[in-house]
């Protein structure tokens, strides 16, 4: 079994550092899937002033760090409205609610996605109708969706996945022609942009996250709804935090889907940095298609015109993708399987009862998809590691 993300990213960079000229072998480093610790370390004297002043005054959830995010996330990302939550998993969950999905009611977005866009469908009442990817930009196809429209679809999520913005218009005329609301997964695309205009800010409303990991990450859990529309700004005040606007008068049942003080003030230092850290992503993305461009076996991301990718992942595809990854792996190359398992082939959705086969692209992707190291530090050394390690392998399957 190859190494995840997970067990190689806490390795330290000595672990895995091997030179042994002596036998005349080549150099192996250590670059890994994501490298938070290097953001920091560089970000720690921006953060912890902040996070004493807090400290001091004990003044944890809620307050003016989170007031003053929620303004300068909103203004980044050209919305009129952003509501601070505990994940962007709650993000999705309080937008459906607030659009009163009811039992029955459906929601279309793709099997190739993370479990928390069903999740949010499911858990909010919803019943989840998949759309395949279209097989160049891993993202919904829009070709497909109004096959599976039916009187009792309301809504469609289109997932920006990877960081690159779904093809909007047709999903939007769609959504149009049918009176259909269009909810965006934004959770890996911050910033990514489609014609011109800030995923999140499309739809009727978006949702984010600040998982770690993220383009921009929290130190800790953390997610955002972005919207124009007040009413449901609004509606998610209330529902993250026990259906109240007012303490201890409940307009309804609510949760406790609220954002803390600390993740706020570290949130605002680090979308200073966020176009920067998005720029590098994408220098990182273009010298990798330049490295790779000319090896048969890699079929490398496929960015649409329209769209300027915030690349959350750089993701190839490739025959015999586990060997490969495995021997990446041994070489001190971190990887990630985004996603191993397509969504309606989980045992979780067991119970929708559908067949293998039925999303061939997507099925297709969990055999073939591998992410490479991608994080805005990634050196020019580490790149051309990568690269290098990566054609020696595929030229070594093509044998
Ligand atoms: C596409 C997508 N949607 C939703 C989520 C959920 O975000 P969170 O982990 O903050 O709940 C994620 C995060 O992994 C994601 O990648």
């Amino acid at each position: 079994m190859f190494q995840t993300y997970e067990m190689l990213a806490g390795k330290e960079l000595s672990e895995t550092l091997i030179v042994n000229e002596l036998y005349g072998r080549r150099k192996t480093m250590n670059v890994p899937f994501i490298d938070l610790k290097v953001q920091n370390r560089k970000l720690k004297p921006e953060i912890l002033p902040l996070w004493e002043e807090i400290l001091e005054s004990a003044s944890f959830i809620g307050g003016s760090h989170v007031t003053s995010f929620e303004k300068e996330f909103a203004k980044a990302c050209e919305v009129d409205h952003a509501v601070a939550v505990s994940s962007g998993t709650d993000a999705l969950r309080f937008i459906l609610l607030a659009l009163d999905l009811r039992e029955g009611d459906e929601v279309i977005t793709v099997p190739n996605t993370f479990i928390a866009t069903t999740e949010a469908i499911s858990q909010a009442g919803g019943t989840i109708r998949f759309v395949d990817v279209d097989p160049g930009t891993y993202n919904i196809d829009p070709s497909k969706i109004e096959a599976v429209i039916t009187s009792k679809t309301k809504g469609i999520i289109p997932v920006h996945l990877y960081g690159q913005a779904v093809d909007m218009d047709p999903v939007l005329a769609i959504a149009q022609k049918y009176g259909l609301w269009v909810v965006e997964d934004a959770c890996q695309a911050h910033l990514a942009e489609y014609k011109g205009r800030k995923a999140g800010s499309i739809g009727l409303a978006g949702a984010f996250s600040f998982y770690p990991g993220k383009n921009m990450g929290a130190c800790g859990e953390g997610g955002a709804v972005t919207t124009n529309d007040s009413g449901i700004a609004d509606k998610i005040f209330m529902l993250r935090d026990h259906g109240q606007a007012k303490k201890y008068h409940h307009q309804m049942e609510g949760y406790n889907g609220r954002f803390d003080a600390l993740q706020a003030a570290a949130l605002r230092v680090k979308l200073k940095h966020l176009p920067v850290w998005n720029e590098k992503r994408r220098r990182n993305a273009h010298r990798y298609v330049d490295l790779l461009k000319d090896v048969d076996g890699i079929i490398l991301p496929k960015v649409a015109d329209e769209c300027l990718s915030v690349y959350h992942l750089f993701v190839v595809q490739l025959e015999e993708r586990d060997r490969i990854a495995e021997a990446l792996n041994a070489k001190g190359i971190g990887t990630g399987l985004h996603y191993p398992v397509p969504l309606h082939l989980q045992n979780a959705y067991a119970h929708m009862e559908i067949p293998e086969g039925s999303f061939p692209v997507t099925e297709s992707y969990a055999k073939r998809l591998l992410s490479l190291p991608m994080f805005p530090e990634l050196s020019e050394e580490q790149i051309c590691y990568v690269c290098e390690e990566l054609r020696a392998e595929v030229i070594n399957q093509s044998r």
